[in-house]
């Protein structure tokens, strides 16, 4: 279902009739925010709302009239540090009853989630999904006016309204998603079901916020997506992820281009020209490999082969001289043996990235990997991964 402008008109007027009643009373918000820098940026735009509506942001969860956590299901750990978080909040709702509590995210997306929220948490007012960030004003009116407990969990395009005002917590560095969702389902990943289809926004519409952002004194500017390289799919206009680098880079002003997230079947050498050509894309590339063994690869769906990976890092590493590599690597994956564990080590020592991000797999409702067959056991898989701290650590003092 496409979002209407006719919709914005109406959430307009909800934040009007919120902002006359917060006019009288300097209510206060806080707002945590868990996970990834998409995560970062819905937070910014929750808090512009917020911003319009009136509320005095705030640090301090106690003091709070509208707590909102942001929340994040990449893995369990995540997930139950948000549980855990939300149980301390029943103290405090106990003390002041007019609190308001909303969660909202990628966690509570999944309906297996916002069920047990209901149950185990009934304190909590609001439960709110991805698709319904730009619904903000209408829910909390529902909510603190009209008393009603909401669940708002339903599936739209993942694509918000250009027009959601944007409370940024940096006045240098700032984030500009260029794209929603993801289309790749690797067998192990959340990100497809909580986040929905792929949707790019409009190159014009990136570029007047960059742009004003530079007038504005930002010096450094991140795009994100899910997969960055695939940006343009599904769009009238005939734009790819290169081009429109090249366009920001054109750009006048002082500043630094970021991107994150690249996955490697779509990062081409052409994009490596394009980044070695423009003097402001940082050098930093993150190429998350998750796994230096073929069949572990094949298995989470990632589309590469480990060849094909180190061909793309060798002619990085000879186009770019400064460049900065990191990336992810995902241990005890189902079915990881021995073998490509050894893999993995071997594809670290062969890359010498300059940063890692280690995590050990965890199991996610709906993913393809969840019905795979995991023998490992869990201390096995923490001895791998302090293996691969090790082994990065050793590869960095010798670096040295
Ligand atoms: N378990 C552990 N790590 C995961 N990641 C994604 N899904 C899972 C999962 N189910 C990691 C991947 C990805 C990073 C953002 O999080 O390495 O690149
Ligand atoms: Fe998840 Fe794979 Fe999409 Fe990254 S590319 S968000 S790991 S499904």
């Amino acid at each position: 279902m496409k979002i209407l402008d006719t919709d914005f008109d109406q959430q307009n007027m909800y934040i009007e009739t919120l902002r006359q009643m917060n006019k009288l009373n300097k209510y206060k918000a806080y707002v945590k925010t868990y996970g990834c820098q998409q995560n970062v940026a819905d937070s910014e735009k929750i808090k512009g709302i917020l911003h319009e509506i009136g509320y005095e942001l705030i640090n301090d969860v106690q003091n709070a009239d509208l707590i909102i956590y942001n929340t994040c299901a990449i893995r369990e750990n995540a997930e139950d540090r948000v549980f855990g978080n939300t149980g301390a909040l029943k103290n405090l709702k106990k003390q002041k009853s007019n609190k308001t509590i909303a969660l909202c995210g990628c966690m509570t997306q999944q309906e297996h989630i916002a069920q047990k929220i209901r149950e185990s948490y009934p304190y909590v007012d609001l439960i709110m999904g991805t698709h319904s960030l730009h619904l903000l004003p209408e829910l909390l009116y529902k909510v603190i006016v009209s008393k009603q407990k909401i669940v708002e969990i339903n599936h739209r395009c993942g694509l918000l309204p250009e027009n959601i005002p944007i409370y940024r917590s940096d006045s240098k560095k700032g984030l500009v998603p260029i794209m929603y969702g993801c289309d790749n389902f690797c067998t192990y990943c959340v990100v497809p079901y909580v986040r929905g289809r792929e949707y790019s926004r409009k190159s014009s519409n990136i570029i007047s916020e960059i742009q004003e952002m530079v007038n504005n004194g930002y010096n450094e500017i991140t795009l994100l997506g899910h997969n960055v390289n695939s940006y343009g799919k599904g769009l009238s206009e005939n734009v790819e992820f290169a081009t429109l680098l090249q366009t920001i880079n054109a750009l006048d002003g002082d500043f630094k281009i970021n991107f994150m997230t690249s996955h490697p079947k779509d990062f081409s050498k052409r994009l490596i020209d394009v980044i070695s050509n423009c003097e402001k894309i940082s050098s930093h590339l993150h190429l998350p490999v998750q796994s230096g063994s073929n069949r572990i690869l094949k298995l989470m769906n990632r589309k590469y082969t480990i060849e094909e990976y180190k061909s793309l890092v060798d002619y990085a590493k000879d186009a770019i001289p400064d460049l900065v590599l990191s990336s992810d690597i995902l241990v005890g994956f189902p079915g990881e043996m021995v073998d490509d564990f050894a893999m993995t080590k071997e594809l670290i020592k062969y890359v010498k990235f300059d940063f890692l991000y280690t995590f050990i797999y965890s199991k996610r409702e709906k993913t393809a990997a969840a019905k795979m067959e995991d023998n490992t056991p869990l201390e096995e898989k923490h001895r791998r991964l302090s293996e691969l701290l090790d082994l990065q650590t050793s590869i960095h003092s010798n670096l040295k």
